[in-house]
């Protein structure tokens, strides 16, 4: 069954609002490109090409606005509301219907990965048809996160949301792929002290059946933070930092979509005309001068 994707983009972050006046965030740029692109991008590098999109209900139209049908990329993006925003494992009540019992892989809307051998990681996870994986990256602050706890031979022996005492420093990246159960699962989740769904109670009752696995990315990843106004000018360095200095872009769903065969070179042709005023648009219709 080939598995589904899930952006949960609500939510403006609250720590940026005086940047962000109401917006959701996604919808901003992270250096040239609006910040929802590169989780997008993370999904299209796994193969997905069904997409929910979960937004606020104020920001649907604008996310709607901004990305279509996904047929510009080969792809079939469904919006869905999320009345308020409860917690992570609501996204899998709300995306129930679209998941439709099939193994899904779910990212937050601001998280940005960016590391060589992306694909085969995240091929790795999606081999598995049944249990879940996520993603472990060790993070100097694990207590800001959820946390696994993993055994000598790297398997996944406890998993804790921010604890006060992290047990390793291996923080459980916004990116989860589980199986078709996990809308069935996410609704025997109750409410954390802090009125939550919790995705790491979910991701929980996963452990408990021994179906909880861990993929890490080593020291060549990067897994940037865009929660504060400093992490989110780092992350836009970053990007700037590489991309202009070897000359090829980050997150990109234009060049992904064009070299997964997703879409046609007339077509990726068409997307550099809408840019054609901007380096982006040159560099897709350099891609095709190849
Ligand atoms: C959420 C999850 C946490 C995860 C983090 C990744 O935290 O609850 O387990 O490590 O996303 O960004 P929150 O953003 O709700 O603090």
């Amino acid at each position: 069954m080939r598995r589904k994707g899930i952006i949960l983009a609500g939510g403006t972050g609250t720590r940026l609002w005086p940047i962000t006046m109401g917006v959701s965030k996604q919808l901003l740029p992270l250096y040239n490109k609006p910040m929802i692109y590169y989780p997008l991008s993370v999904l299209m590098l796994g193969g997905i090409r069904e997409i929910a999109i979960i937004t606020t209900p104020e920001d649907q139209a604008q996310f709607q606005r901004l990305m279509g049908d996904g047929s510009q990329w080969g792809l079939l993006f469904t919006y869905i509301v999320q009345p308020s925003p409860d917690g992570l494992a609501q996204a899998y009540l709300l995306a129930a219907d679209f998941l439709d019992g099939v193994p899904s892989a779910m990212v937050l809307g601001d998280n940005i990965f960016f590391g060589q051998g992306l694909s085969k990681i995240l091929a790795a996870a999606d081999m598995r048809q049944t249990g879940g994986t996520v993603f472990g990256y060790h993070v100097a602050d694990p207590e800001r996160y959820g946390v696994v706890a993993l055994d000598a031979k790297g398997r996944v022996t406890g998993i804790v949301e921010k604890p006060s005492n992290p047990s390793s420093h291996f923080a459980v990246t916004g990116l989860y792929y589980l199986d078709g159960r996990a809308p069935e699962l996410a609704a025997k989740v109750k409410p954390s002290v802090r009125g939550e769904l919790e995705i790491v109670d979910l991701l929980e009752m996963y452990l408990k059946e021994g179906l909880l696995h861990v993929e890490t990315m080593g020291r060549g990843f990067a897994w940037l933070d865009t929660g504060t106004h400093g992490s989110l000018l780092d992350a836009g360095n970053f990007v700037r930092t590489l991309s202009d200095r070897q000359g090829l872009q980050v997150g990109s769903p234009d060049e992904i979509a064009y070299r997964s065969g997703f879409i046609t070179a007339e077509q990726l042709a068409a997307r550099a005309k809408v840019f054609c005023k901007n380096d982006y648009g040159l560099y897709l219709a350099s891609i095709l001068s190849e």
